[in-house]
């Protein structure tokens, strides 16, 4: 039985102003005029049947996530009490369905990414469900690396095992640059997608051995689910888990146990992949859309003027507007913020959130 386990806890500070404590960037139709978690459970709709779909998000975002996602059991959107990480997140999900359904195979799906060809990812998630199913086994889900990104996890792959799917030799998240340039040279690694798939004892099992200290925790608040105990138990012993990925907790620690033992494996996927991280990642998978090359702009308003301008993004719905002789700009319009940047620099935007959150 596959349970999808949507993870949508994250702010997404670099898509202010759009993005708003209430209103993270997995709630925003950035893609098409439905919002990212929306699209996220539509993507895999035709793999899980709405009642094994779990959300593990935050309080600010489980009523905005309620409203969007109707269909879901209201049971299986849980809120964290405070944030800790993916780790946490997921490892509650997971020791939860090992009690709920022994043989339960979970997926870990992030809700704020986009695809572009349905079909493969359906056809890499229905083998990954596969491979999990067979034994102690992690898939990852990896993407062909097309430039030296910090952001990301890297996974070194070894032998195959079967066709399109290899042993994992090696995961590391977040490398400096020097190594990221080394790791997209060499041609044997992949991007982690940040989707994975495996048993929900395999990762219960992961993290009674990997976070000895947090397992007991999230083992307790596990047992109290479904009773009138679970949300005092949950706010008195979430706080106490350690606040780390998943990544940094399982997947470097396991493979470093060697190829053969670690049990981790990796499906290619080419899957129109975009982990929409900034202003410029959204304007460079627009413009692809729209066929747009880097010097055209990528405007949303009401009706537009450009002159001699180019590579700038401009989102101000509501609005004429007139962009003339600048490049590269980044200028986003709410009721109540205006922002300026340029694609180069929209990385730092979550700054600005830093910062109003300090003045309060
Ligand atoms: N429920 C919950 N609670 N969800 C969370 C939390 C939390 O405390 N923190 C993050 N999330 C959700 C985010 O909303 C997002 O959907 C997903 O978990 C991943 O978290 P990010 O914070 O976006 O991780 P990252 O981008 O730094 O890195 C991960 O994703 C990359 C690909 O996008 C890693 O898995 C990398 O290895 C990977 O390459
Ligand atoms: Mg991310």
């Amino acid at each position: 039985n596959f349970y999808p386990v949507i993870l949508a806890g994250g702010r997404g500070t670099r898509f202010w102003p759009l993005s708003r404590k209430r209103m993270a960037k997995q709630l925003l139709p950035l893609n098409s005029d439905k919002s990212m978690i929306q699209e996220t459970v539509e993507r895999l709709s035709a793999l899980a049947e709405k009642k094994n779909f779990w959300v593990v998000t935050n309080d600010d975002l489980l009523v905005p996530i309620a409203k969007q996602l109707r269909a879901l059991p209201i049971k299986q959107l849980i809120a964290e009490p405070v944030g800790r990480n993916t780790a946490p997140a997921i490892g509650l999900a997971a020791f939860i369905l090992e009690r709920l359904d022994p043989s339960a195979v979970l997926g870990l799906f992030p809700s704020d990414h986009v695809t572009s060809k349905p079909e493969a990812f359906k056809k890499d998630i229905a083998k990954a469900v596969q491979i999990a199913a067979a034994g102690e086994n992690i898939v990852v889900l990896g993407i062909k690396p097309t430039r030296p990104e910090t952001g990301y996890g890297y996974i070194e792959v070894g032998e195959q095992y079967e066709r399109g799917v290899m042993r994992v030799r090696r995961f590391t998240e977040k490398p400096n640059a020097e190594k990221a340039a080394e790791f997209v040279e060499s041609g044997h690694y992949f991007w982690n997608s940040g989707v994975f798939v495996w048993g929900a004892k395999t990762l219960a099992n992961a993290l009674r051995e990997h976070l000895r200290e947090t397992a007991p925790f999230l083992e307790k608040i596990a047992a109290s689910y479904g009773t009138k105990e679970f949300a005092k138990t949950f706010a008195k012993l979430y706080p106490k888990c350690e606040n780390i990925s998943v990544d940094y907790a399982v997947l470097e620690p396991r493979s470093a146990k060697g190829e053969k033992s670690s049990n981790i494996f990796c499906i290619p996927a080419d899957w129109g992949w975009n982990d929409l991280g900034s202003w410029a990642a959204l304007f460079e998978h627009r413009a692809a859309e729209q066929q747009l090359s880097e010097h055209e702009n990528v405007l949303t308003s009401k009706g537009a003027f450009t002159h001699d301008a180019g590579g700038n993004f401009v989102h101000s719905p509501r609005k004429f507007i007139a962009v003339v002789g600048v490049k590269d700009l980044v200028v986003v319009e709410t009721d109540d913020a205006l922002l300026i940047t340029t694609r180069q620099k929209s990385q730092d935007v979550g700054k600005v959130v830093k910062f109003l959150d300090e003045k309060k």
